[in-house]
């Protein structure tokens, strides 16, 4: 049986999760969130006391990790050794821990069998840095979703704010340009926008502008 597949990819805080999940809910397809994968691995190193920098001390860590994805209601949780680890893995430190494993071939190894497989077996929507150029390359779909730093910068800023993160704008705008400058220089799988990929630029839009440009895209490639 053909399962579907849309990629997408694009910076951090673009906001491919928020909209990547309600475009699953509304396709009912299986939304995966492979940057969760990379933070439990960031988490697993950090709680160690393992520079996530280091690797060789993080490749040296690998065969003991395990990472499972299951949904709780609609919702991703990611386990990481048997424990739901998925409140832990969005602080400001555990996306540096992230984007620094994430910069390690062997890690991006270990995650992407088990990523492949799970779009072999399921309609996913599936989001990250290199799904459409890396992970799923035969992509019935690809997006790449993009907006500006400050733009991006300002929409987290208010996320961390509302979760009673202390924290200034200015911190927030120099940890994304910090992880835009990682993600897309590293060598392995670099983030960028697919040959084949559909580029959105959300910088002028507000959430539901930029789902419904998302969905009309998805619409044109596979008429769902
Ligand atoms: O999407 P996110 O912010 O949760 O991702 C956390 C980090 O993981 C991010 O800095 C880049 C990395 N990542 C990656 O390299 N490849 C992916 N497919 C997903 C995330």
């Amino acid at each position: 049986m053909k399962h579907y597949s849309v990629a997408i990819d694009g910076p951090s805080s673009a906001g491919k999760s928020t909209i990547a999940r309600a475009m699953a809910a509304d396709m009912r397809f299986i939304y995966v969130d492979t940057g969760a994968m990379y933070r439990a691995v960031g988490l697993f190193v950090s709680r160690l006391g393992i520079d996530s920098t280091d690797a060789e001390r993080v490749i040296t860590c690998l065969p003991e990790i395990d990472i499972d994805i299951s949904y709780i209601g609609e919702e991703q949780h990611i386990f990481l050794n048997g424990e739901d680890v998925n409140s832990l893995i969005r602080t400001e430190s555990a996306s540096i821990h992230a984007s620094n494993v994430s910069a390690i071939p062997e890690v991006r190894a270990f995650l992407l069998d088990y990523q492949r497989s799970f779009a072999a077996s399921n309609n996913v929507i599936m989001d990250g840095r290199d799904i459409g150029t890396v992970v799923l390359p035969d992509a019935d779909v690809k997006i790449f979703l993009t907006a500006s730093a400050e733009v991006r910068a300002r929409r987290r800023y208010k996320e961390q704010k509302e979760r009673g993160e202390k924290v200034t704008y200015r911190e927030v705008l120099k940890a994304i340009r910090l992880r835009d400058k990682n993600d897309s220089t590293r060598a392995s799988a670099p983030l960028r926008a697919a040959d084949d990929a559909v580029v959105i630029d959300t910088s002028d839009c507000d959430l539901a502008g930029a789902c419904e440009l998302v969905r009309r895209t998805i619409r044109e490639k596979i008429g769902l």
